[in-house]
């Protein structure tokens, strides 16, 4: 994603599907498939994973359903997510995924989420998928701002925010619940405007 003019997204809706699959200096991302349903479940099954997304780890027909509508995902109304797996380059197993889920079309919205598996945890992955897919958001998809919501507790998704340079904008208090706890969230965001800059 090398294109970083503001004008380089016109007004023009919608925009263009991404070319698949997109490198990172170490990953892939790229379309999922229907043969991704164990890594998938590998992951989305784990408590750990499941712990500040306010809600239960996945049986493996719920990791089917959410591979089902990561292979239908399109990016053209409000509600549309586009999820793309992460692999490592040289190996198509899938370790985590990364996604853009459309929060508003007038508004040129975009929410950024990412999942990387524990056992591939802790070396940058998140990082550089989740700027891949920001980058995507701004030069192609022609977004306005790109937000992340973070449980408060998720120290290691809040520093993936911190180092793509988003802003801390809110720190809402016990606005979520889940099994019995509170959840506080922390929204990061960036716009267009500075991510050109
Ligand atoms: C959050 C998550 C995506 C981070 O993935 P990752 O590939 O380990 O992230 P990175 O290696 O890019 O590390 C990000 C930063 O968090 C730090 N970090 C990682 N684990 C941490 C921990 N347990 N406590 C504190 N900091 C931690 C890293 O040191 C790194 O900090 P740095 O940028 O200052 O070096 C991953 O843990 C995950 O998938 N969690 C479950 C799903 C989830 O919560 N997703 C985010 C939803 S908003």
């Amino acid at each position: 994603m090398e294109a970083r003019s503001p004008t380089s997204a016109t007004g023009e809706w919608p925009p263009s599907p991404p070319a698949l699959p997109l490198l990172t200096a170490r990953l892939r991302l790229r379309a999922f498939r229907a043969a991704d349903h164990d890594d998938v479940h590998a992951f989305q099954g784990l408590p750990d994973v499941a712990r500040y997304l306010y809600r239960d780890p996945m049986s493996r027909d719920e990791a089917g359903a959410w591979l089902a509508a990561a292979i239908a995902g399109r990016f053209v109304a409000d509600g549309d997510t586009l999820r793309l797996a992460v692999t490592e380059a040289g190996d198509d197993r899938v370790i985590g995924s990364v996604q853009l889920r459309l929060a508003s079309v007038p508004a040129r919205q975009a929410e950024l989420g990412y999942i990387v598996a524990p056992a591939h945890a802790g070396r940058g992955y998140a990082g550089e998928a989740a700027a891949t897919m920001r980058d995507l958001a701004f030069a192609q998809l022609g977004m306005h701002r790109v937000f992340a919501r973070i449980d408060a507790e998720n120290v290691a998704s809040i520093r993936v925010c911190e180092r793509l340079r988003m802003r801390r904008e809110a720190h809402l208090v016990e606005n979520d619940c889940w099994n019995g706890r509170w959840g506080s969230e922390v929204v990061y965001a960036q716009l267009r405007r500075e991510w050109a800059g």
